[in-house]
């Protein structure tokens, strides 16, 4: 049985929880604060699900999510995380996270920060660019017309195969946008960043998605 851990347990990591749960999943999840302070939505959850430590997610989860404020990105532990599929949702919004000169210059992506800080990770970045009140309400069967498709990026096809998988379960079509470094196609202002899309629609936000020096 794959146990899904969510490292950050707000808006996005409670929904991805939920869905996980949802689809047969046994759920380990954390915070900064301690995993007495997640008895609320434990319950809510039910038996499939344990709060925990960071650290125990990391050791536990065999597909974790990485679902925190971007400017905490470096307290993600390493070492457990070697060799586990690590899927980053996380956006970069310089009045939260205060400036980072490689995100400002778009020398390098979000992603790419946590894979360089995970270098045994396998990072694919996913969920970035749908409202977290969204991943339990615009799910659908697969084969659905007009279904909503999402956006990967990652350098591991094996792990973006993976993640195309858990994100037929969650109700939604993949649209693979490259290695991790095409990350920026579906950043904050783009024009796939947010809407309800299906995957043919995505495909053409990826090509019409503009460098931000650029527009
Ligand atoms: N909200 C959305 O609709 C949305 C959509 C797509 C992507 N995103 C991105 O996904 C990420 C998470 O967003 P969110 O809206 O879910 O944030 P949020 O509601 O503010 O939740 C953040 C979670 O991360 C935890 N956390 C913070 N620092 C941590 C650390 N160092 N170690 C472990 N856990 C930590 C927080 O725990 P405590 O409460 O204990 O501090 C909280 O559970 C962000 O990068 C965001 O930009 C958000």
């Amino acid at each position: 049985m794959t146990t899904i851990g969510l490292i950050g347990a707000g808006h996005i990591g409670s929904q991805i929880a939920r869905l996980a749960v949802a689809n047969g999943y046994d759920v380990v999840i954390s915070n900064s604060r301690g995993p007495e302070t997640l008895s609320g939505l434990v319950a809510e959850l039910g038996s499939k699900a344990r709060a925990v430590t960071v650290v125990e997610v990391a050791r536990a989860g065999d597909i974790v999510v990485v679902t925190i404020p971007l400017k905490n990105y470096r307290t993600v532990p390493v070492e457990p995380l070697a060799g586990k599929i690590v899927i980053d949702t996380n956006n970069y919004y310089p009045q939260r996270d205060g400036h980072i000169p490689e995100l400002d210059n778009e020398s390098t992506t979000t992603a790419e920060l946590l894979q360089q800080h995970l270098p045994a990770s396998k990072i694919v970045k996913a969920f970035n660019h749908i409202y977290a009140a969204e991943l339990t309400t615009h799910g659908q069967p697969a084969g659905t017309k007009n279904r909503r498709g999402l956006v990967i990026a990652g350098d591991d096809q094996d792990a973006k195969a993976t993640v195309t998988k858990l994100l037929d379960q969650f109700g939604f079509d993949t649209v693979d946008a490259g290695p991790l470094k095409e990350g920026w196609r579906i950043q904050r202002d783009t024009p796939g960043y947010g809407p309800r899309r299906t995957a043919e629609e995505l495909r053409r936000d990826l090509a019409a998605a503009k460098r931000y020096k650029d527009r």
